[in-house]
């Protein structure tokens, strides 16, 4: 999977604005396939765990605090150069500074709120996915 994969979250603002839908079209509209979807919510434990190479970050409780805040949709997605592209659609961490036609731009409230998670890496997209899902929930 390594290279073609990357792992995604549609974050709680974004499920509580009611925008599940229109983000799954505009990834599958970029070309990117769904290899696993659920809906779930973090608990505080598992917020710290996925976000914990930013323990030391000022804003680590915040976003911990909202992660967990209510029901996030998470998914497996595969398309070539997956980690950067998905980047790309998704635009800069910051919705001020997201490219129009983003995912943020479109979407996102504010840099702590920003609609979507993208992984930043390969290695990351696999962790990342092993995270949520099981073997057997990845197609
Ligand atoms: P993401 O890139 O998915 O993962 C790290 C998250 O930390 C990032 O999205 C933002 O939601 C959040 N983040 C980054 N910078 C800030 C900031 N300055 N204030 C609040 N949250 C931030």
């Amino acid at each position: 999977m390594s290279g073609k994969i990357t792992f995604t979250m549609i974050k709680p603002d974004a499920v509580a604005d009611g925008h599940i839908g229109a983000i799954l079209r505009k990834i599958s509209e970029a070309g990117f396939k769904i290899k696993a979807l659920k809906l779930t919510q973090l608990t505080v434990a598992d917020a710290k765990k996925f976000y914990e190479v930013h323990a030391e970050r000022p804003f680590y409780g915040e976003l911990v605090d909202f992660m967990s805040s209510g029901p996030i949709v998470a998914a497996v997605l595969e398309k070539d150069n997956a980690v950067e592209d998905f980047r790309t659609v998704i635009g800069a961490t910051n919705p001020a500074e997201a490219a129009e036609g983003t995912i943020r731009k479109m979407f996102a409230r504010s840099i702590g709120e920003n609609a979507v998670h993208g992984s930043d890496s390969d290695e990351n997209a696999l962790i990342e996915a092993q995270f949520h899902f099981s073997g057997r929930e990845i197609f």
